[in-house]
């Protein structure tokens, strides 16, 4: 992908439509002069222009314009307004990239009267480069907008690409969820470790070094947890104790019936 290439427009700047634009500059996808990000809020708008000195804008129809790339960064409840706004904006070349949770292709192709779409789904540690993304693409994508979509998505952490918009609400209930399961572990841990008597700012720096241990240890072995986790788990030991009562309050059930719930309501909003 060369430098300086893509013209973006971010319609919101949020917490994740500042998370790619982050991601963009840092990687120079694009230069500032060729970023505009259009947001209702004013303060968000000038905090926006002061630290990345991109354009911006409270007009969702002066950001679009000689874009090759607007970004749907608004909340679900938004995006309707923002689609009437956009209709009739935006010409057959530029690419529709959706980070709007639960919305549909088919309903964001409506509103936009626009068939080039991209949909996808971050999460939160996208803001400091460890993202993990799932995304589709309608077939009126090009191969080179996917590129670059690609590259967008790939700056912000990891991407993988899907041919069926089905996985993006099962990806939503997995890793879009995700971090938030993680972190309910985390305090889960922290509280219990304070419990036996570890002062909290100790637990806090414990608790989170082995979730961030575990997670490069899984990566750069390459090997399934289930092989990692019996690793540590030496016969008659504390690991082993540990586990036991975790089966007997039947963790991995839980875990199953959490995720189909998320996955259920990630299909309930889209519908
Ligand atoms: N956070 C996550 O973990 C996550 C993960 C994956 C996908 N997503 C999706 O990413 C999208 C953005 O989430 P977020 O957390 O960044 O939300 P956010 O922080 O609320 O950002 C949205 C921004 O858009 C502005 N806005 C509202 N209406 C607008 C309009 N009509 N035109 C232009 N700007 C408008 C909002 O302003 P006001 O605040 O003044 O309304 C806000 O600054 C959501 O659809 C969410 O589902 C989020």
């Amino acid at each position: 992908m060369d430098f300086y290439i893509m013209k973006i427009a971010f319609i919101g700047g949020g917490n994740m439509g500042e998370a790619m634009l982050t991601a963009v500059l840092d990687k120079k996808l694009a230069a500032p002069v060729d970023i505009c990000v259009s947001d209702v809020s004013e303060s968000r708008r000038q905090y926006l222009e002061e630290h990345y000195r991109v354009a911006v804008t409270a007009s969702n129809r002066e950001a679009v314009k000689n874009k090759d790339i607007v970004v749907l960064a608004v909340k679900p409840q938004n995006l309707p307004e923002v689609m009437v706004d956009l209709k009739g904006c935006l010409e057959s070349t530029p690419l529709v990239l959706s980070i709007v949770a639960g919305v549909k292709i088919s309903a964001i192709c409506q509103g936009l009267g626009h068939r080039r779409v991209v949909r996808c789904m971050p999460n939160t540690p996208a803001q400091v480069g460890f993202g993990m993304s799932a995304w589709t693409a309608t077939g009126e994508v090009t191969g080179e907008q996917k590129g670059q979509a690609q590259a967008i998505l790939g700056a912000m952490g990891k991407e993988i690409y899907f041919d069926d918009e089905k996985y993006i609400d099962m990806a939503t209930a997995v890793t879009g969820s995700g971090p938030a399961y993680v972190f309910l572990l985390a305090e889960s841990l922290i509280d219990a470790a304070v419990n036996i008597g570890i002062p909290r700012k100790e637990a806090e720096e414990l608790v989170s070094q082995m979730v961030l241990g575990s997670a490069h240890l899984m990566q750069k072995t390459g090997k399934p947890p289930a092989e990692l986790r019996r690793d540590v788990t030496s016969p008659g030991g504390t690991t082993e104790r540990a586990l036991q009562v975790f089966e007997e309050g039947g963790f991995a059930k839980l875990v199953e019936d959490a995720v189909k719930a998320a996955y259920q309501r990630s299909k309930e909003l889209g519908s």
